[in-house]
């Protein structure tokens, strides 16, 4: 058995749901429930019957497309990543998974191999955090890492509620009813870019994960005084905005201060009220993403954190609320799904790194349900996250290819 890709197809395919985007090329833009985000889930199951898969939904709009084994009640063999993308985002993130995914159940079925178990190609809701504030959304109520009533009562910035949103977008099943049971996945194996540039840096054609970093995320309000930007003298000032660049740098310090390079603090979102010139911000909101390796450590930056809005509140005399949104623990990949990948690696004679991913997927919340692996391939510079974004051509096709005698191992 020896998939081949038609690699014509896959790269016409990235490129089409590139182009269904709110944003114009080369930028993309896919926010969880918008209509770009509709359309690019009508196309997409519109590919998956295609390739005779039967395609199924759940309540909050994770995809299932199945390719039935001989032996259809044995647990399946699942792959996939999302298709959602974060503002002025590139091409690649989530997608190469999941058209990746597709291809390689696509070169599979032209092989003529016939699996004993499903498999299956599944589309995450909202691995991006853009609209709850919390990332992977679909992957955390199928594994119940997230229960349906706190699910069920996120909101989005205009106040919308996740299950308004999901309604109004045509999923109205019980969310209850998402959540997989713990036999139900064989194994769950996902291919991704690197999101870093190792690979690249080290020449290397493919990442296999041993590890996914623990994330965690804050939301942070800063309430002050405003006023007017003249008349209100320094000595009685309560300005938000001073006391977030002063909550920042602490933030900053706190991740560079751990003493460790796995740990890493961002500040993404930095929202000032009223925003005008002539006027003292009297309220600030703060987006804050904490990740490391190591648990402990990882808390300890939180706990950090905390004293910090507690001193600056007193010191500056405004009040700061902390919000903690998710902590969740670091994953390990399962040794039987690495031994796979290792070895259709080997057999193509390809180098392979093992490797800890820094950025959080579906995959860590598979992990409580199922064996996982990922499948990394290199990004020009490590960029992602931003519209330059580029996987080469040869290697989507390795990491296909991997992933489809992979899959083809797991599944026999
Ligand atoms: C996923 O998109 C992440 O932020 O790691
Ligand atoms: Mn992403
Ligand atoms: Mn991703």
């Amino acid at each position: 058995m020896s998939p081949t890709i038609n690699r014509d197809r896959l790269l016409s395919e990235i490129q089409a749901l590139a182009s269904i985007s709110e944003a114009d090329p080369p930028v993309v833009t896919r926010i969880v429930f918008t209509p770009s985000d509709l359309k690019a889930r009508t196309w997409m199951k519109a590919c998956c019957e295609e390739a005779g898969l039967k395609v199924r939904e759940d309540a909050i709009g994770n995809t299932f497309a199945r390719w039935n084994g001989s032996d259809p009640a044995a647990p399946v063999v699942g792959t996939g990543s999302h298709i959602d993308a974060i503002p002025n985002a590139g091409k690649y993130d989530g997608v190469v998974g999941v058209l990746g995914g597709l291809e390689a159940i696509r070169a599979l079925q032209q092989s003529g191999f016939r699996p004993k178990h499903s498999i299956e190609l599944l589309i995450f809701t909202s691995e991006e955090p853009t609209r709850f504030g919390i990332g992977c959304l679909g992957s955390r109520l199928l594994s119940g890492t997230l229960s349906p009533d706190s699910a069920r009562h996120l909101k989005d910035n205009d106040g919308a509620t996740v299950d308004e949103v999901r309604r109004k977008a045509g999923f109205s099943g019980e969310l209850d009813d998402v959540k997989l049971p713990g036999n139900y996945y064989k194994a769950f194996v996902e291919l991704h870019i690197e999101q870093g540039p190792l690979l690249e840096r080290q020449q290397t054609p493919l990442g296999i994960v041993t590890e996914i970093a623990a994330p965690a995320s804050l939301r942070i309000l800063i309430e002050g005084s405003g006023g007017h930007a003249g008349g209100v003298l320094m000595p009685d000032r309560r300005d938000a905005l001073c006391a977030a660049a002063e909550l920042i740098l602490a933030i900053e310090s706190a991740a560079r201060n751990s003493g460790a390079i796995d740990t890493v603090a961002t500040v993404g979102i930095c929202d000032v009220f009223p925003g005008a010139v002539n006027s003292i911000p009297s309220r600030v909101r703060l987006s804050v993403d904490i990740r490391d390796t190591n648990l402990q450590r990882r808390d300890e930056v939180i706990r950090a954190i905390g004293a910090t809005c507690d001193a600056i509140a007193a010191t500056r005399q405004v009040s700061v609320h902390s919000k903690l949104l998710n902590a969740d623990a670091p994953a390990d990949c399962a040794p039987a799904i690495i031994e796979a990948l290792s070895q259709s690696c080997r057999k193509h004679g390809l180098n392979f790194l093992p490797m800890v991913s820094r950025a959080y997927h579906d995959s860590l919340f598979m992990a409580r349900i199922a064996p996982v692996a990922m499948l990394f391939i290199p990004c020009r510079n490590g960029y992602s996250h931003r519209p330059d974004e580029y996987a080469s051509p040869e290697d989507i096709f390795r990491g296909t290819i991997v992933l489809a005698e992979t899959l083809a191992a797991l599944s026999a």
